[in-house]
């Protein structure tokens, strides 16, 4: 039978009973050390912004080797509070990866600004350097305000490379490094370069969604070296309000209230604040933040368990005729997603199902999704994305995906193709 002529019915309905059990494309990992951290923090005096949110940011900043951390609501949330903080307005064009969940370009229209989308290498599945670098020169300098490169799938950008052009251009880098937790890229000095270490992008955001390397549930946290802009960041997450003395734009008169002795006035009383900026309740709770804290401690083991797993599915599809592109064995990598690019995708992610083996499409291109074809966007506007988006399908990644789980996976894959 050929590939085409497979249809998307189960090929063996007997095998369906084979495993019962689904084998998701990523899965949490919960242990009973997780739960007593937040059963502890439940007991508290704490529920939210308590001694485990600092806490969750001096691991987190340590881990990836920033200076500062902020802890907050979810990666969409971090996202925006970057775009807020590095002052995106109306109109200002930044420009990003098609291949990414959509998150990473929305933050900049919830700013008013527009997204200009330059396509992946077909390679590596990253936002090409090069085309942003044709952008750039076909415009006058000042056109474009920033970059959000994407480590997809948990593979390290470059940012090296990308500060260099954006000095050259006087833009911003937000490195959206949800996919990457602990990857890192080698700098021209054979130096790694941790993502979300700051030395290179002004910004790093990352997610704590349960597929995600360490899950809060919901959760995100932004890591800078930039003090102007952790301070700023630090604002916006809780209403713009600024609680700091020095800061203050009102009088201390005002602040106590005129019904007060003059001889007290020139210090602000204790409940006063400011809200000096429109900014949100994007906080973390301190549960939430428990979690992260001790997630984080197998943050490793669990790199090290996607290595291993990548190292596996390299192997086991190397060289096979269906193959049209994988993501490799790569230094660096993190392994959020193990892709496969295809022949015959939606036939293989239907046989899949039927054996409770549950692939994901990462991504639907971006520039794609209705909403930013509303902007002009279309068919052909990036062919590599639109190509990869044609074939590639990601197969079950995660620490606690078993060997026998894994061999299941490889042979039905197999299995399809006849090989
Ligand atoms: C690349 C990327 N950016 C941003 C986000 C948004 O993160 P969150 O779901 O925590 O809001 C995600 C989450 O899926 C993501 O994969």
């Amino acid at each position: 039978m050929s590939l085409e002529n497979k249809n998307n019915k189960p090929v063996r309905d007997s095998q369906i009973a084979v495993n019962p059990d689904p084998i998701p494309y990523g899965r949490q990992n919960i242990t009973e050390e997780d739960i007593q951290a937040v059963i502890e923090t439940l007991k508290s005096d704490y529920l939210t912004q308590g001694p485990r949110i600092a806490e969750f940011e001096e691991a987190f900043s340590n881990y990836v080797g920033s200076k500062y951390a902020v802890a907050v609501s979810n990666g969409t949330a971090a996202l925006h509070l970057c775009a807020m903080a590095l002052n995106v307005q109306e109109g200002d064009k930044v420009i990003t990866t098609p291949i990414t969940f959509a998150a990473s370009a929305n933050c900049v229209r919830y700013c008013g600004g527009e997204v200009v989308f330059a396509d992946i290498d077909p390679e590596t599945y990253l936002l090409d350097i090069n085309k942003v670098r044709e952008l750039l020169e076909a415009s006058p300098k000042g056109t474009y305000k920033g970059i959000i490169p994407v480590d997809f799938a948990g593979r390290a950008v470059d940012l090296e490379a990308y500060r260099n052009l954006a000095n050259e251009y006087g833009l911003w880098i937000i490195e959206d490094s949800c996919h990457a937790p602990g990857g890192y890229f080698m700098d021209s000095d054979a130096n790694k370069q941790h993502c979300g270490n700051g030395n290179f992008a002004d910004l790093a955001i990352f997610s704590f969604h349960p597929v995600k390397h360490i899950a809060c549930g919901e959760g995100g946290m932004i890591t800078t070296n930039d003090e102007k802009l952790y301070d700023k960041l630090l604002q916006l997450r809780t209403h713009g309000i600024v609680k700091d003395e020095t800061k203050y734009i009102n009088s201390p008169a005002f602040a106590i209230g005129s019904t007060v002795r003059s001889s007290v006035v020139g210090t602000y009383p204790n409940w006063y604040m400011e809200m000096q900026d429109l900014g949100y309740n994007y906080r973390l709770t301190d549960f939430q933040a428990a979690l992260g804290i001790s997630q984080l401690k197998r943050a490793d083991e669990g790199l090290a368990k996607r290595r291993e797993i990548a190292a596996t599915y390299l192997k086991a599809f190397k060289e096979k005729k269906f193959i049209k592109g994988q993501s490799g064995v790569i230094e660096g990598h993190a392994y959020h997603l193990y892709v496969l690019e295809v022949e015959n995708r939606l036939g293989l992610y239907n046989y899949l199902r039927e054996h409770y083996i549950f692939a994901q499409i990462h991504y639907i291109p971006c520039h794609l999704m209705p909403y930013y074809r509303e902007f002009g966007w279309k068919e052909g506007d990036m062919p590599n994305a639109e190509n990869y988006y044609k074939q590639c399908i990601s197969l079950p990644m995660y620490p606690t995906l078993t060997d026998d789980e894994q061999s299941f996976v490889i042979e039905k894959i197999n299995e399809f193709y006849n090989v």
